[in-house]
C-alpha cells in the first residue's frame, strides 16, 4: 500500500474517535448531569447573568458552598442592573463567608461596567468578556460557551486533568498547559458546546477526580489511554517541586574521655525534643564559618572534618560542617548540655541527621 493512503487511513479513526468521545460525553451528560440552580432546562440556554454570577462564585469554591449564596444573590438582585445599583457594602455583606473577597468587589465593578458600557447586556465575544473585571480566560470561555453557544473550550484544572488522562500526556504541568488546552479545544463540538463544557465539569467533579478516579463508571473509559495504562491517578504529571532552600551550619562534637556533649532541642519546631550535638544553623547565603565558630559551646582546639554532612528535610536541605575537639576531664557541660557516654548514644533520641554526624566522625578514625 502506498504510504500516503495508509496515512489517510490512520487519520480516519482519529476523527471518528473524536465524534464518539463527544457523543459519549453528551449522552452521559443527558443522563447524569447534576441538577444545579444555575443550569437551564435541557435544551435551553441560561441567562448570561446567571452563568456569569455562578462562574465567578465557583472560582476557588465548591458547588456545595456556592449554592446558598447563588440563590440569595439571585433573589436580591435578579439581573445585572439590580446588582449594579446595589450598594457595595450590601454586596460584600452577602458575599461574606464565601472567601476571596476581591471576587465580590470585581463582581460589583463588572456589573456596573456592563450597565455603563453595554446598556446592561453582556457582551458576547470572549475578548470583550475578558476585558471585564474578574473575568479571566476560563470564565470568559465558560460564559461564551454556556450562555452564547460559542464553540470554545473552558479549561480549568479539572479539564486539564481529564485531557492529560484521556490522552496520557506525559509532559508535566505547568509546561503542558497549552497542549492540554489545545486537546480540549480540538474536542469542542459545534453543537452544544455549553453542554459539552458542563459535561467535562461534571465528569471532573464526580468521576475523573484527582484521587481514585471511578473509571469503571466513566463514559470515556473505552477511549482513555490513562485508564488503559492502569494508573490514571498518576496524570497529570507535574514538574518536580522547586528546589528546597539550602542551609548551612556547624555541628560541634566535643569529647571528654569516653563521653560526648549532647543537648536536647526545644520541644517545638525543627526536630523538637530530639537530642543533638550543639549545632548552628543559618541560610546558606548568610553562612560564615568563622562567625559560626564563635557559637561553639566550649572553647577548644577544634579540627574540621573535610566532608560536611548533608541531609534533606521537607522544607530545606542542610550541609553541616563537623568540628571535633577533645576537652579536659574536669570540663563541665555548659548550660543546657550534658555529657553522655559514647556507649549510651544509642539510647538517646538522636535524629537521622545526628546519626549521620556520628557515622562521619567514626569513619574519620577520630
Ligand atoms: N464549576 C465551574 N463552573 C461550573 C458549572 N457551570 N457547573 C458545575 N461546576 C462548575
Ligand atoms: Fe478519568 Fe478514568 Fe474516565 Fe479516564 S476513564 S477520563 S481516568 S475517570
Amino acid at each position: 500500500m502506498p504510504k500516503r493512503s495508509r496515512a489517510r487511513l490512520a487519520q480516519q479513526p482519529a476523527s471518528e474517535k473524536r465524534a464518539e468521545i463527544i457523543a459519549a460525553l453528551l449522552a452521559w451528560y443527558d443522563r447524569q448531569r447534576r441538577v444545579l440552580p444555575w443550569r437551564a432546562e435541557p435544551g435551553r440556554r441560561p441567562d448570561p447573568y446567571v452563568v456569569w454570577l455562578s462562574e465567578i462564585m465557583l472560582q476557588q469554591t465548591t458547588v456545595k458552598a456556592v449554592k446558598p449564596y447563588f440563590e440569595t444573590f439571585l433573589r436580591l438582585w435578579p439581573n445585572v442592573a439590580a446588582l449594579a445599583k446595589a450598594p457595595r457594602e450590601a454586596v460584600m455583606r452577602q458575599w461574606a463567608g464565601l472567601g476571596y473577597y476581591s471576587r465580590a468587589r470585581r463582581l460589583h465593578a463588572c456589573a456596573q461596567k456592563i450597565v455603563a458600557e453595554y446598556g446592561g447586556a453582556f457582551p458576547r465575544s470572549e475578548t470583550a468578556l475578558r476585558a471585564l473585571p474578574g473575568i479571566g480566560p476560563y470564565t470568559a470561555a465558560a460564559i461564551a460557551a454556556i450562555a452564547f453557544g460559542h464553540k470554545t473550550a473552558a479549561v480549568d484544572g479539572n479539564v486539564e486533568r481529564l485531557m492529560a488522562r484521556l490522552y496520557a500526556i506525559d509532559a508535566p504541568l505547568p509546561a503542558a498547559r497549552p497542549l492540554l488546552k489545545d486537546k480540549a479545544a480540538q474536542l469542542v463540538p459545534a453543537e452544544r458546546p455549553g453542554d459539552f463544557a458542563q459535561s467535562l465539569m461534571d465528569l471532573g467533579a464526580t468521576l475523573c477526580t484527582p484521587r481514585r478516579p471511578k473509571c469503571a463508571s466513566c463514559p470515556l473509559h473505552g477511549f482513555c489511554r490513562a485508564a488503559a495504562l492502569g494508573t490514571p491517578e498518576t496524570w497529570p504529571r507535574r514538574a518536580p517541586k522547586v528546589q528546597r532552600p539550602r542551609r548551612r551550619g556547624i555541628a560541634f562534637v566535643l569529647r571528654r574521655g569516653d563521653a560526648l556533649l549532647l543537648r536536647t532541642r526545644p520541644p517545638l519546631g525543627l526536630l523538637g525534643g530530639m537530642a543533638e550535638f550543639p549545632t548552628t544553623l543559618s541560610r546558606e547565603e548568610a553562612y560564615d564559618r568563622e562567625r559560626a565558630l564563635r557559637d561553639a559551646p566550649l572553647m577548644a582546639d577544634y579540627r574540621r572534618l573535610t566532608t560536611p554532612v548533608a541531609h534533606v528535610f521537607t522544607h530545606f536541605s542542610l550541609s553541616l560542617d563537623v568540628f571535633l575537639a577533645d576537652v579536659a576531664q574536669q570540663t563541665e557541660a555548659p548550660l543546657g548540655c550534658r555529657w553522655v557516654k559514647a556507649a549510651d548514644l544509642d539510647a538517646e533520641a538522636l535524629p537521622s541527621l545526628m546519626r549521620k554526624v556520628v557515622a562521619a566522625v567514626t569513619s574519620s578514625g577520630w
